[in-house]
């Protein structure tokens, strides 16, 4: 069986690839990627000047998951657009995630990667993690007016990762923006703004803003489904969906089908397992499907029942 897909009309070979965020910031890291079963290339989220990130420690791994405030560590726009040539070679779909702290920002690297050659463009609207850098997918009015400014500056499609929202309300105002302005996906969703603590130290387990990070991992899975599920009702299949968070096996990339994705990322299982999990999780996937007789990714998409 094949488990090809497509995201705004860009062909992928597999239904699963890497997700922005771990070990997707250099050239290194990124032919890793390449070199594995991920259906694309996605790049880390980039800022206009390169960025060290934040102080250390600043990503906490645990069994069920990572939590992280990381700070927005990259190259800089400009490195990764001079990137996506040497990555051609692959022949994958290549994915810029792009991070601005103003609406000039997003134009400048928007026009930017229009103009490079990667395939599509993910503009992150959900980064938690910098002070003074609100999550402006929170914030709709704010979020218009970038959308106003950046959409219809070139062919290539643009998406927008999502923070996850939980009240239908703002779902509603999202969806009518994404129509509004012709976003061609969403990517559901961020790492979610969370607090662990140490009650041997009784003290925070990263050090950037006193400790309040992202957190990902197996239990944000029922809020990736959510996200997924009500944009997909509300988009009525006008809009690629990509689904992501808590994604460790293919059952986990199987109940994301089922909400509405056409495809799935994966971030921190990719930390913990390596390149590696994306075959992995795509022969477990492709077994369930054969065994539910479903032969298309197409054929499960969507198919939630309700009781
Ligand atoms: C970082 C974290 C995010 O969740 C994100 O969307 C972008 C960047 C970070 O801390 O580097």
């Amino acid at each position: 069986m094949n488990t090809k897909t497509k995201i705004a009309g860009i062909e992928l070979d597999s239904c699963i690839l890497n997700a922005s965020g771990p070990k997707d910031a250099t050239m290194e890291e990124l032919e890793a990627i390449a070199n594995s079963a991920s259906a694309a290339i996605m790049m880390k989220s980039c800022t206009i000047e390169p960025r060290e990130g934040n102080e250390e420690p600043r990503l906490y791994v645990f069994p069920e998951g990572c939590f992280q405030s990381m700070g927005l560590p990259n190259l800089g726009y400009k490195k990764y657009i001079g990137f996506a040539p040497q990555l051609k070679k692959f022949k994958k779909p290549i994915i810029a995630s792009l991070a601005g702290f103003s609406k000039d920002d997003y134009v400048t690297m928007v026009e930017a990667f229009q103009r490079s050659e990667v395939d599509l463009i993910e503009v992150n609207l959900s980064c938690p993690n910098v002070e003074g850098k609100p999550i402006v997918g929170y914030d709709f009015e704010q979020a218009e007016k970038l959308l106003k400014s950046f959409v219809g500056l070139g062919e290539k499609p643009v998406g927008l990762k999502l923070p996850a929202y939980y009240d239908m309300n703002h779902f509603q105002q999202m969806a009518k923006l994404v129509l509004k302005y012709n976003i061609s996906f969403l990517t559901c969703i961020n790492t979610i703004t969370s607090l662990i603590i140490n009650p041997e130290t009784e003290a925070t387990v990263i050090k950037p803003r006193k400790g309040i990070g992202g957190v990902s991992g197996t239990f944000i899975k029922p809020f990736g489904l959510s996200n997924v599920r009500i944009f997909y009702e509300l988009l009525e299949n006008k809009v690629s969906i990509m689904g992501v968070g808590g994604i460790s096996t293919g059952t986990d990339a199987f109940e994301y089908l089922l909400a509405g994705a056409d495809a799935v990322q994966i971030a921190t299982t990719f930390e913990k397992e390596g390149p590696g999990c994306f075959e992995r999780i795509n022969n477990e996937m492709k077994e369930i499907l054969k065994r539910k007789g479903y032969n298309s990714i197409e054929s499960a998409k969507g198919k939630l029942k309700y009781l």
